[in-house]
């Protein structure tokens, strides 16, 4: 069969994403077909509500509210999956696979959740599932684990994945406000996604960190074996010994490689960041990933994680990738060897468990305003061996209550769980401690 020399795309979904490939393609169409020495057909697009206001204006003659009379179309070769959700997305990306097509997806949780039946859909009919948009927003980070970084293996995989936490923690650090004004800003400049739960409880984080580390490691972290912490109990007293210790409060993902003892740990949650690191300085939308490989070193790509027209930019890249591919050109999705050879993979990877995870803690108590009050404290860090490093004690005359906000010497996750679980026996520990990880780059 000769390779078609028109490539149509059709869109599902027209919210902030889709708004913003339709706007950039058209913009860019004429550059793109001379490069790709095709024409591009945008056929049609389908969205639920055609009265809603919109900021891209479409002729009605490419809307439908009929997803299957895009997903059907004989000469729609791209079906771009921009509607969210899993289950709606799963069957309409399904039915396309199903008839040989390409989808593009910014879908995280769709992946992320059915992951094996869509690649076994891919495998059959011989279609493909790109995913670029789907984690960091605009940056290239699928194509550079694939393809820039196809030599290293990764010890370690820390990234800033969810744009709507860093531009909450950026906005309270640096400008004081709070975890509700900051969220609101969020949600009005287009970051966050449609139910914000899924931001700020890290629920996001952690989709895309599973994605990165089947993509690195050919294994799915199950969701009973990850860490996933999100950011709604970060308070002043935190910020402020960041700010006093040289540390930046961020929301990371962390994917922990053990070669020798074939382990990986999947964890997403608030940390403190030292300054020196590059990370630190990953601010408001931006999206930071620092990946350690055996044959590069540490590499970090950083750019806007969340928005229309950052996500667009990796669907647009993803629909060039498959016009290249449908064409001829190359052939870059994920092949059936390619995925044979992942999982291959990750049957020989375990999940590590919480000895394995090593780190300084950061720890904020409510205690009684009472003396001997801290000695009590202390002794259950005594007691698991746990070294404190630095401490600071905020007064609170007459409440009858002081906050106590301390660090660590790495330790494992089971030893400060196990002091985490005493300390909450303690009379005198008057509310739920907070926990946070200090990330050492050094480590
Ligand atoms: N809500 C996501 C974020 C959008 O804030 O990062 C991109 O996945």
């Amino acid at each position: 069969m000769s390779a078609p020399r028109t490539i149509g795309i059709g869109i599902l979904g027209f919210g902030t994403v889709g708004q913003g490939v339709w706007k950039h393609l058209t913009d860019k169409k004429a550059d793109l077909e001379s490069r790709l020495g095709v024409k591009i057909d945008l056929r049609k697009v389908a969205l639920r509500d055609p009265k809603k206001s919109r900021a891209i204006k479409i002729s009605k003659s490419k809307i439908t509210k009929n997803a299957y009379e895009v997903i059907d179309d004989p000469n729609v070769h791209v079906v771009c999956e921009l509607i969210g959700g899993t289950t709606k997305a799963k069957e309409f990306t399904l039915r396309a696979l199903n008839q040989g097509k390409v989808v593009v997806s910014a879908n995280k949780a769709l992946l992320c959740g059915h992951g094996p039946e869509i690649f076994k859909a891919v495998r059959k009919h011989g279609g493909q599932f790109l995913f670029e948009a789907s984690v960091a927003g605009g940056i290239p980070i699928i194509k550079a684990i694939r393809e820039g970084l196809a030599a290293n293996r990764f010890e370690l995989i820390v990234g800033i994945l969810n744009g709507t936490c860093n531009h909450i923690l950026t906005r309270m650090g640096e400008d004081g406000l709070s975890f509700a004004d900051a969220l609101k800003e969020a949600q009005e400049l287009g970051y966050a996604e449609a139910d914000p739960t899924l931001d700020v409880d890290g629920i996001d984080a952690w989709h895309k960190a599973s994605i990165l580390a089947w993509l690195a490691h050919g294994k799915w972290a199950p969701a009973n074996r990850t860490l996933v912490e999100g950011i709604r109990n970060i308070g002043p007293a935190d910020i402020d010994f960041a700010r006093r210790f040289g540390f930046a409060l961020k929301h990371l993902a962390v994917i922990q490689r053990n070669f020798e003892k074939n382990w990986m740990t999947v964890g997403v949650y608030p940390a403190l960041v030292p300054n020196r690191d590059i990370l630190a300085r990953v601010s408001g939308v931006n999206n930071g990933i620092t990946l350690r490989g055996d044959v590069v070193g540490a590499t970090t790509l950083a750019g806007r994680g969340a928005g229309g027209d950052a996500t667009a930019s990796a669907v647009i890249g993803d629909i060039v990738d498959a016009i290249a591919a449908l064409t001829g050109n190359s052939k870059q999705g994920l092949s059936g060897d390619d995925l044979v050879a992942r999982e291959k993979q990750g049957l020989e990877v375990r999940m590590g468990d919480l000895d394995e995870i090593i780190s300084p803690f950061y720890l904020r108590l409510s205690l009684l305003d009472k003396a001997g009050v801290s000695e009590g404290v202390y002794k259950i860090f005594s007691k698991h061996k746990v070294s404190i490093a630095r401490v600071i004690q905020y007064e609170h005359p007459n409440k009858g209550r002081g906050t106590v906000t301390l660090s660590t010497y790495p330790v494992s996750e089971r030893k400060m769980d196990a002091v985490l679980k005493e300390l909450r026996r303690l009379k005198t520990v008057l509310e739920e401690p907070f926990l946070l990880r200090i990330f050492n780059p050094e480590s």
